[in-house]
Parts: structure tokens; C-alpha cells; sequence
């Protein structure tokens, strides 16, 4: 019993930790940060005052939306030595392990700011990432084209600065698409934060040995480009090319997962708390049908991925292990619609998912007995033997 939901006791028990930011009912498909339901954050409220919500507890007033909002304007910028660090990497590298080598590499600009219990430090280092992760991100991509990069322009919103950086150019104005920013905008609503994912504990479990938070969010970024985790946005995009490589024959390849062939997956399904419909899917699934049809951009993918939706929630294999849809199934429809590069879906997972890392950080920090993360294991290894001689091996 916490005063707001009750557990079953047999829950208690396998409990790794407790939180007071985001409520998870994977058998009900229910998502709350901080009390509020999913659908309601994604339809009224936006990101940065969802940012504000979970780092701070409570939805900010209009005075403190601007004040927050100016405050991470003021820190869009990169040091420029920062901006020489893209000249070293690779022309082909993913943005992933360029965004988690340059996060990382923001300590040590503000090496007299890094004190996890000093929270003037924290909060500077709270606004540092949420300003200067957008601008990172975009350096990534345009790296990856051989583009100039763009100074950010803080007469933009968060998302339209974004949007600005990452598909403008020097030569001519860029005008961002509303409708492209509003929804960019929502889905990351949709993924700011989700309890204890692989890369929120990573960050936690990073944490926990007073790493900064800098270093801690750079591991976050690690876990999550996985394509188990969030790397799973970019691989349904290279499944569903696959599917229509093959003449778009969506049950051969339901027939290869469900014969495990080479561990052939359904990417986009399955979660390991959401034994229901994920309720970000839901939300993301209606809105791609939207700015596909907005954008003029009809996508035969989309046919695929709702065939591929339509042909496992009607065949046992995916249903008697309670295998939904996740929150992957259908960004990356809207994200390839957008105008980015598959590359870069992973990257916009954890544009999104900052605010939740910052905030179980913080969260975690404020333990009194903050105790470093150290899980036990059972050994099954070899008994005791004693040494033997290389010559009688
Ligand atoms: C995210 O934790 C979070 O909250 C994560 C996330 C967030 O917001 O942070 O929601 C974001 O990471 C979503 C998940 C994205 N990943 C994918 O879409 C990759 C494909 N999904 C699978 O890898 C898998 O479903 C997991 C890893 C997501 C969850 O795996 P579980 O719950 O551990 O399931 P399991 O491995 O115990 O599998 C149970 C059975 C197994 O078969 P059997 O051994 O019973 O025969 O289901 C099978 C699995 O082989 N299975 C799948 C499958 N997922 C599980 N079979 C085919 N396709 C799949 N996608």
C-alpha cells in the first residue's frame, strides 16, 4: 500500500526499487507520469512541461514554464571545442555512440559543476543536457551528410530549434512544419519516461556510485541502443523493408518468427511489463495514419506493419504469450515520414527519454541511504581445483 496504489504483496517482493515519478499496469496497459494518464500528457501538454512535471513532481505553472524554458534556451550552444569533437569521428558512424561520446564528454567542460549532492550543481547540469542533447543530436546527423552545422536559433521552440538544426542549412530559411513539430513534440511525450526500462536502471545503476550525471546519462544512451531496448524503433523499419523487399508476403514472415529461424523477432512487439496493448502504441499508431495522410506521404509500410499487427493479434503464438504491439511497432513510419534518416530513430528515442533519465537520477540521488547498485548472483562456475603447470596441461 502507498497511499496511491496497492500492491500485491508477491510484488513487494521482486520490487527492485521504488518510485514516485512514473506508474506502470502492464496487465491494464496503463501509463502515468507522476499520476497523470499517458493519453491525456500527449493530447494537452508538451514536452517540456512534461519534462518539467517529472523532473520537478508537479505540472508547472505558466510562470514557470517560461522561466524553465528560457533557462534551457540560454544553453543551446556547444563549446566550440565540443564542436571540434564531430570532426574526429567517422563520416559513416551511428549517431548513437556519437551522442553518448559527446554527453559524456559535456563533464568535462563543466568539471567545477559535476557535485551529484550539490544541487545548484544538479540543476545546472539538468539544463545543460535538456539544452544541449537537441544540439548534439542534430551535429550527429548532420555529420553524417557532410553538412555545415547550424547554430541554434533560440527565437524557436525546443522542437523547432530541433527541427531547424537538424534539416536546415546555411544557404536558405528553414521554415518548420507545424504539424511536424506538434507531433515530433507529442512522441516525445510518449517516451520521456517509463519506469525501470534497461536504460533508466543503467542510469540509476551508474548513479549509484555518485558518477555524474553526465556520465550516467551517457550510459543511458549505451543501454538504450540496443535493438532489444530502443534500437528496436530503427530494426522494425529494416524488418518491415524486408517484409516488402519479399513482395510484402507478411505471413511467410510471421511463419519464419514463430519457427524462431536465426532468432527472427516481430521488432515493435512484446515488452517485459506490458502484457496488454502498450498504451504509447496505441497513441503512436493513430497519429502515423494521421501525418501520412497530412504529409501526403502514403507508406506502404504502414499497410505492412497493420497487416503484421492484424495477422499476429489473431494467431496464438503471439497472443498466448501476450505479445503486443510496443511502443516501436509504428515511430518509425512517422519518423522516416518526417524526413529522418532510420539512423537516427534510436537518437530521437533518447531525445525523448532525457527528461525521464534526469529525473530518476535526481530521484535516486535524494536516497538518504543512497547505497550502490551490487547485485548478487549464484555461481555456477567450477568447483576449486588447484593451479596446474602450462607443461602438464
Ligand atoms: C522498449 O522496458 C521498457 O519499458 C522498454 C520500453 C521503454 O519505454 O523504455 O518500453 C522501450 O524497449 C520496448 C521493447 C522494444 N523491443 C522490441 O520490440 C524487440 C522485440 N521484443 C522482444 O525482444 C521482447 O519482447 C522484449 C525483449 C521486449 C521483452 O521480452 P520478454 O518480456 O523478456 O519476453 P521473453 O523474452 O520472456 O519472451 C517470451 C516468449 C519467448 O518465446 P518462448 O521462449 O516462450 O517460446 O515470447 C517470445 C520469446 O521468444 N518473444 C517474441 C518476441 N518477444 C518475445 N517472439 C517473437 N517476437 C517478439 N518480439
Amino acid at each position: 500500500e502507498t497511499g496511491y496504489v496497492t500492491y500485491d504483496p508477491g510484488f513487494m517482493n521482486t520490487a527492485n526499487t521504488a518510485s514516485a515519478i512514473t506508474y506502470i499496469d502492464g496487465d491494464a496497459g496503463i501509463l502515468r507520469y507522476r499520476g497523470y494518464p499517458i493519453d491525456q500528457l500527449a493530447e494537452k501538454s508538451s514536452f517540456l512541461e512534461v519534462s518539467y512535471l517529472l523532473i520537478y513532481g508537479e505540472l508547472p505553472t505558466q510562470t514557470e514554464l517560461a522561466a524553465f524554458t528560457d533557462e534551457i534556451r540560454m544553453h543551446t550552444l556547444l563549446h566550440e571545442d565540443l564542436r571540434r569533437f564531430f570532426d574526429g569521428f567517422p563520416r559513416d558512424a551511428h549517431p548513437m555512440p556519437v551522442l553518448s561520446s559527446a554527453v559524456s564528454a559535456l563533464s568535462t567542460f563543466y568539471q567545477d559543476s559535476l557535485d551529484p549532492f550539490d544541487a545548484d550543481q544538479v540543476q545546472a547540469t539538468t539544463i545543460r543536457l535538456l539544452a544541449k542533447v537537441p544540439t548534439i543530436a542534430s551535429y550527429a546527423y548532420k555529420k553524417s551528410i557532410g553538412q555545415p552545422f547550424l547554430y541554434p536559433d533560440n527565437s524557436l521552440g525546443y522542437v523547432e530549434n530541433f527541427l531547424r538544426m537538424t534539416f536546415g542549412v546555411p544557404a536558405t530559411q528553414y521554415d518548420v512544419d507545424p504539424v511536424v513539430a506538434k507531433v515530433l513534440d507529442m512522441l516525445f511525450v510518449l517516451h520521456a519516461d517509463h519506469e525501470q526500462n534497461c536504460s533508466t536502471a543503467t542510469v540509476r545503476m551508474v548513479g549509484s556510485s555518485q558518477a555524474n550525471l553526465f556520465a550516467s546519462v551517457s550510459a543511458g544512451v549505451n543501454a538504450l541502443f540496443g535493438p532489444l531496448h530502443g534500437g528496436a524503433n530503427q530494426a522494425v523499419l529494416e524488418m518491415l523493408n524486408e517484409i516488402q523487399a519479399d513482395g510484402g508476403d507478411v505471413d511467410g514472415f510471421v511463419r519464419r518468427v514463430k519457427n524462431k529461424e536465426q532468432g527472427v523477432k516481430l521488432m515493435g512487439f512484446g515488452h517485459r511489463v506490458y502484457k496488454n496493448y502498450d498504451p504509447r502504441a496505441a497513441i503512436v499508431k493513430k497519429a502515423a495514419q494521421d501525418v501520412l495522410e497530412r504529409m501526403h506521404k502514403p507508406d506502404p509500410l504502414l499497410d505492412i506493419a497493420m497487416k503484421l499487427e492484424q495477422v499476429a493479434l489473431a494467431d496464438d503464438f503471439f497472443v498466448s504469450r501476450k505479445l503486443y504491439p510496443n511502443v516501436d511497432f509504428y515511430t518509425g513510419l512517422i519518423y522516416k515520414a518526417m524526413g529522418f534518416p532510420q539512423k537516427m530513430f534510436t537518437v530521437l528515442f533518447a531525445l525523448g527519454r532525457l527528461p525521464g533519465w534526469i529525473a530518476q537520477w535526481r530521484e535516486m540521488m535524494t536516497e538518504p541511504n543512497l547505497k550502490i547498485g551490487r547485485p548478487r548472483q549464484l555461481y555456477t562456475g567450477a568447483p576449486e581445483r588447484p593451479y596446474v603447470p602450462a607443461d602438464q596441461r
